[in-house]
């Protein structure tokens, strides 16, 4: 009799799963079909949480709605950009309507600490790079950051919310969900790409959805058909494993 444990699956499929899954960054405007998307959500919060809390609500655009919060995010982009770029006129505009300026519920972070910044800069170059985009090319990566707001092309985006309460065990389950939602698109031939830039703005999606007071945005994701643009080639690569594991005091 065999005592191999049960492995529910074969742990190359599961290896080869994993390291293939990469953001995607354009999109065929194909829809999803709603049971595989539904498949998708339902995979995703089987993700482990705190107490099994859950703290997190999902809230998913395709369709009429997703094109109005994708609209209402290149405007604030649009005129956020046009304050910074433009002439005092933008800029007074931008400071008496507000519109434009940053509304979420998280700051995201415009300085990284020194550390960090190297692979932050390795990661923007090799993006720019497959899009052969020049870093000096400023509209050009206006553009692109734009792109984030269209959605990539994407049919779908979900908004991923945190009850404040729980503080970082909720932001942490989030990211448990996110990581398995990715991973179940992938699985499903889905690309998708996780995007803090979804965040920046919050207004647009909160009128959108019934929030309940107590939730937060913390980002969003871009889900739908990968094209084959050179974009979606891009693979940032990793530190190697023993740059992540900490050395034992000696
Ligand atoms: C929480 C989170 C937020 C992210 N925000 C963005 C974003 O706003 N725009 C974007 O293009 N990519 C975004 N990404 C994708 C990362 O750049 C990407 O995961 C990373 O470079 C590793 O590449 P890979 O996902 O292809 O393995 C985000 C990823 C995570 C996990």
């Amino acid at each position: 009799m065999s005592h191999a444990p049960a492995r529910p699956l074969d742990p190359q499929a599961w290896a080869a799963l994993t390291r293939s899954r990469h953001s995607v960054r354009d999109f065929r405007p194909d829809p999803i079909p709603e049971a595989v998307l539904r498949a998708v959500l339902t995979d995703a919060i089987t993700a482990p949480s705190w107490s099994n809390t859950q703290p997190y609500r999902l809230a998913v655009a395709s369709g009429e709605l997703r094109d109005r919060i994708s609209a209402e995010l290149c405007a604030r982009y649009d005129a956020g950009m046009r304050a910074r770029r433009g002439g005092l006129a933008d800029r007074a505009r931008v400071a008496v309507t507000r519109h434009g300026l940053p509304d979420g519920d998280f700051r995201v972070p415009q300085r990284y600490p020194d550390d960090l910044q190297p692979a932050r800069v390795a990661c923007g170059r090799g993006l720019y790079d497959v899009l052969g985009i020049d870093r000096a090319d400023r509209p050009a990566r206006d553009r692109q950051m734009r792109r984030n707001f269209e959605l990539f092309g994407a049919p779908t985006a979900v908004f991923v919310f945190v009850h404040a309460g729980l503080r970082e065990y909720a932001v942490l389950d989030a990211g448990l969900v996110l990581q398995t939602l990715l991973l179940a698109a992938h699985a499903r031939g889905l690309g998708a790409c996780a995007q803090g830039a979804l965040a920046i703005w919050a207004g647009p999606v909160r009128e959108a959805f019934a929030v309940p007071a107590e939730y937060r945005l913390l980002c969003g994701v871009s889900l739908g058909y990968p094209t084959d643009a050179p974009v979606n080639a891009f693979r940032p690569d990793r530190a190697p494993l023993d740059a992540v594991l900490l050395p034992p005091r000696t």
